[in-house]
C-alpha cells in the first residue's frame, strides 16, 4: 500500500468514528432533554437513569455469620440460648462445658428471647417473619407460632394475677402486641413511640416498660423525645406514656427487683446543636435512664469527662437488685452500675441537680465501678438467676463472652464461629459500629444510622457553629448505586463522604485508614432498602394499585397533560427511584445557598420520616399538602383528598 492511500484510509476512518462519537453525543443528550423534559442537562452517564436491580450489590447473595442477638438463660443455670437471626438458628449451649448442645432451624430471623418461669418453654421473636415462636425445651422444637406486629425484636414473659402473658415490641409497626400464653393469642396491639425496641416488666407483674428507639421531635427545629410506654399487662392497656427527653437509641430495657424502677440505657443527642462542638463532648453522650412506676424519669451520665461509652444497648440487672450491667456497642465494654450508690444519690439530689445530672459526666464515678472489656460489639447480656454469671454476646465477634461477676473477669467463651475476618462486608460493620474513630470515642456511625438506618433527626452539620442550617438524616439501607451522595449530591462517592469529610466535620480525629475504609463501603453497598410492612411479592391493593397509576401519570385526572418533568417517575425513576439527578422543586430554605437538592430515592421511603433535606416535612402527605409550591414538586394540585392518600399508600410500598 503507498504511503498516501494509507493516510486517506487511517484519516477517513478517523472522520468516521470521531462522526459517530459526536453523532453519539448529540443523540444522548437529546436523549437525556427528551425523557428528563429539562433543557437544562447536557451529557448525563446512562446508568443515571438505566439500572437493574439485578446489579445491584445488596441483591447479591453474600456470606451469613453466627452473629448472637438475644440471649436467655434456663432457670437452673445450667443452659443459655442463643438467638442467631442472620443464620435463622436458636441455639442451646451449656453453661459449664460452654459447648453448643442443641441447634433449632427457625426461619424468620429469630432475634429475642424470653423464657417462662419453669423453663418449659421458650418464646423467640422472629424480626423477619413478624411472628412469635414458643420452644418446647425438653424437645427442642418449635410447638406454637402466632403472628404479631411488623419486625418484632424484644420479648418479656411475666405472670400477671390474669395470668401469665408476653409483651413484644414490635420494631416496624411501632407497636406491642400483649399475648396470653395459654391459650397462645394475641390479646391487644396498643401504640408504643416510634420503632420500639425494648421491654421489661416489673417483678409484681403490674407494670410493664416499652421503651421506644427513635425519637418522634414536634418539628425538626425542636428537642426529640422518645417514648417510654408504661402498660399494664394482664390487660394490654396503656396506663402512661412519658418523654425521654432529648434521648433516643434506648435498645435495652431492665426492671429491678425490690426497687420500683426500670433502668433504660439511652443516647444523650444534642443534635441541635453544630456539630463543630464535638471537641466540647456537646453532641452525644450514654445515660442511663432511671423510671419510677409512675413514670418520673431521671437521666443519669455512663461516661466520663475524658472517655465515652458509645452505644449502650443492653442491660442486665441481678436478681437482688444490687448490680446492673451496661453493654456498650461501640466501645467494647461493659460497664458494672451499683444500684445501692445509685440509690444513694437520687435520695439525696433536689429536682434541679436531678435534672442537670445527665450533663455532668463526673457524676458516673459515684456508682459506676467497673468496666468489662470485651470483643467486638457487645449487644445483648444475660445473668445466670443466681447472678453469679454474666453472659455477653459479642455480635461481632460470633461469641458469647462468659464473666465470672465476683471478679468481674472473663471465664470462658462460647465460640459460634470464626468472626467472620474473611467477609469485607463483615470487617466493613465492625468499623461502622466502632467508637474508636471519634474524638474520645463519643460516637460510631451506627449512632446516628442505627441498623444503618436513620435515627429520624435532623444535624446541623454546618462549619458555621450557628445552629440553624439543619440536614436530615438519611438512611444508608439501599445506598448501593445512588450516587451522588448527601442532600447536595456534592459527593461523588461513598469513600469520599465517609472518609476525608466524615474525619473533617463528625470525628475530629484522623481519618478512617484506607484498608477499613473499603470494607465500610462493601458494608454500606450490601445494605438492602428498608423493609416495610407490605411483604415483597404481595399484591398491590386496589387503594395502592390506583396511586402506583398517579405515581405513573402523564395526564391529569381532568385529561391535562403534566409537562414531562413534574412527572414523579421522571425524577423517582424505577426502579431505584431515583434518577440521581440534582433538581429544584421549590425546598429551598432561608438559610440554604441553593435550590438544588439531589433526587432521593424512594426504596422504603415510608420508614425515613421526616422528609425533605432539612427534615421539615414530618409526614408523607405533608409533601404535597404543606410543602408543596406551584406544582414544583410533581404536579399534584388536582388531586383530592382521596387521590393524595393513595398516591401515599403507594410510596409506603416501595
Ligand atoms: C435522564 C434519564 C435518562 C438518561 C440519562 C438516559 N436515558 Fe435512555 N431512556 C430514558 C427513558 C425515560 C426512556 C424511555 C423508556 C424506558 O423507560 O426505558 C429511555 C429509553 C432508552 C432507549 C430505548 C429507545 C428510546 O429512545 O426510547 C435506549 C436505547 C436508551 N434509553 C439508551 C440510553 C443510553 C445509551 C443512554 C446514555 C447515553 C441513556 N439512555 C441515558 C431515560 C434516560
Ligand atoms: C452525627 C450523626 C451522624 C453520624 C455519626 C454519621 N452520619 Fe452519616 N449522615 C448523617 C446526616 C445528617 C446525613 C445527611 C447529610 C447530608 O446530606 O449532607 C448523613 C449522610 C450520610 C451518607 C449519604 C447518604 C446519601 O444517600 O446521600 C452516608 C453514605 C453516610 N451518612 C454514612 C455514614 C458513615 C459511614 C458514618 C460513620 C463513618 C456516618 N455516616 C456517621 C448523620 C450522621
Ligand atoms: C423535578 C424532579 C422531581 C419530581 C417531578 C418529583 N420529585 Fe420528589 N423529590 C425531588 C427532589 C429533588 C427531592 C428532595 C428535595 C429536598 O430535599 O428539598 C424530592 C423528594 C421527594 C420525597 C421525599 C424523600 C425523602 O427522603 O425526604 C418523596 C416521597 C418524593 N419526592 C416523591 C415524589 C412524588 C410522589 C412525586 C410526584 C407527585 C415527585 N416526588 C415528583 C425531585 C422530584
Amino acid at each position: 500500500m503507498r504511503m498516501s492511500s494509507f493516510v486517506v484510509l487511517m484519516l477517513g476512518g478517523a472522520l468516521a468514528l470521531g462522526g459517530l462519537a459526536w453523532g453519539g453525543h448529540a443523540w444522548s443528550v437529546a436523549h437525556v432533554r427528551r425523557w428528563s423534559g429539562r433543557q437544562d442537562l447536557g451529557y448525563v452517564n446512562c446508568n443515571h437513569c438505566h439500572l437493574s436491580i439485578e446489579t445491584m450489590p445488596w441483591a447479591k447473595r453474600r456470606p451469613h455469620h453466627p452473629a448472637p442477638a438475644g440471649l436467655a438463660v434456663s432457670p437452673d443455670g445450667k443452659k443459655v440460648y442463643i438467638a442467631l437471626d442472620d443464620v435463622n438458628e436458636v441455639l442451646e449451649a451449656d453453661v459449664i462445658s460452654r459447648q453448643v448442645s442443641r441447634k433449632l432451624k427457625l426461619l424468620g430471623a429469630p432475634f429475642g428471647l424470653a423464657m417462662d418461669c419453669k423453663g418449659e418453654r421458650l418464646y423467640v421473636t422472629c424480626r423477619d417473619g413478624d411472628r412469635v415462636v414458643a420452644v418446647d425445651t425438653k424437645e427442642f422444637k418449635e410447638v406454637e407460632s402466632i403472628e404479631v406486629g411488623a419486625a418484632p425484636v424484644a420479648i418479656a414473659f411475666c405472670t400477671t394475677k390474669a395470668g401469665d402473658r408476653l409483651v413484644v415490641a414490635n420494631s416496624i409497626s411501632d407497636n406491642i402486641s400483649v399475648l396470653t400464653v395459654a391459650p397462645f393469642k394475641e390479646l391487644a396491639r396498643p401504640l408504643a413511640g416510634r420503632e420500639p425496641y425494648s421491654v421489661a416488666v416489673a417483678q409484681d407483674g403490674l407494670v410493664a416498660f416499652v421503651a421506644s428507639r427513635l425519637a418522634v421531635p414536634e418539628t425538626y427545629l425542636t428537642v426529640p423525645d422518645s417514648e417510654l410506654t408504661l402498660l399494664d399487662p394482664a390487660r394490654g392497656r396503656i396506663l402512661l406514656r412519658k418523654p425521654f427527653e432529648s434521648a433516643h437509641l434506648a435498645e435495652g430495657t431492665a426492671t429491678v427487683p425490690g426497687r420500683p424502677w426500670s433502668l433504660t440505657p439511652l443516647v444523650k443527642v444534642r443534635n441541635l446543636v453544630p456539630i463543630t462542638q464535638v471537641a466540647n463532648g456537646w453532641v452525644m453522650s450514654s445515660g442511663l435512664a432511671v423510671s419510677d412506676h409512675q413514670g418520673n424519669i431521671v437521666q443519669m451520665p455512663l461516661d466520663e469527662a475524658q472517655d465515652y461509652f458509645a452505644d449502650p444497648s443492653a442491660i442486665a440487672v441481678d436478681a437482688v437488685g444490687q448490680r446492673a450491667y451496661v453493654g456498650s456497642g461501640g466501645s467494647d465494654t461493659v460497664s458494672v452500675v451499683d444500684l445501692d450508690r445509685l440509690a444513694d444519690w437520687l435520695a439525696k439530689a433536689d429536682a434541679d441537680t436531678k435534672r442537670e445530672a445527665i450533663e455532668d459526666l463526673s457524676l458516673s464515678a459515684e456508682y459506676v465501678v467497673a468496666r468489662i472489656p470485651t470483643g467486638r460489639n457487645p449487644r445483648h447480656l444475660a445473668l445466670s438467676p443466681d447472678g453469679r454469671t454474666l453472659f455477653i454476646a459479642e455480635r461481632l465477634d460470633d461469641a458469647v463472652l462468659v464473666v465470672d461477676t465476683a471478679t468481674l473477669k472473663p471465664a470462658g467463651r462460647i465460640v459460634l464461629g470464626d468472626g467472620g475476618r474473611s467477609d469485607p462486608i463483615r470487617r466493613g460493620e465492625r468499623v461502622f459500629t466502632r467508637a474508636a474513630h471519634t474524638f474520645q470515642r463519643q460516637f460510631s456511625c451506627r449512632s446516628c444510622h442505627p441498623d444503618g438506618h436513620v435515627d429520624g433527626l435532623s444535624y446541623d452539620f454546618d462549619g458555621d457553629g450557628i445552629g440553624d442550617n439543619l440536614l436530615d438524616n438519611r438512611s444508608l439501607q439501599g445506598v448501593a448505586n445512588t450516587a451522588p451522595f448527601k442532600w447536595n449530591g456534592k459527593n461523588p462517592s461513598l469513600e469520599i463522604q465517609c472518609g476525608p469529610r466524615f474525619a473533617r466535620v463528625l470525628m475530629r480525629t484522623e481519618p478512617i485508614p484506607a484498608a477499613e475504609l473499603k470494607d465500610l463501603t462493601v458494608f454500606l453497598n450490601s445494605l438492602p432498602p428498608p423493609r416495610w410492612e407490605r411483604k415483597r411479592h404481595q399484591p398491590l391493593t386496589p387503594l395502592q394499585e390506583r396511586g402506583r397509576k398517579l405515581f405513573f401519570a402523564t395526564v391529569t385526572s381532568e385529561g391535562k397533560p403534566i409537562p414531562r418533568e413534574r412527572q414523579c417517575h421522571t425524577c423517582h425513576r424505577p426502579p431505584l427511584f431515583t434518577n440521581r439527578l440534582p433538581s429544584a422543586i421549590g425546598t429551598r430554605g432561608p438559610r440554604d445557598t441553593t435550590d438544588m437538592f439531589d433526587t432521593p430515592h424512594l426504596l422504603g421511603v415510608a420508614q425515613t420520616a421526616p422528609y425533605l433535606h432539612d427534615g421539615r416535612a414530618k409526614s408523607l402527605e405533608e409533601l404535597w399538602t404543606t410543602y408543596q409550591t406551584n406544582d414544583l414538586h410533581g404536579v399534584s394540585s388536582y388531586m383530592n383528598k382521596h387521590q393524595l392518600n393513595e398516591l401515599v399508600e403507594y410510596l409506603k410500598t416501595l
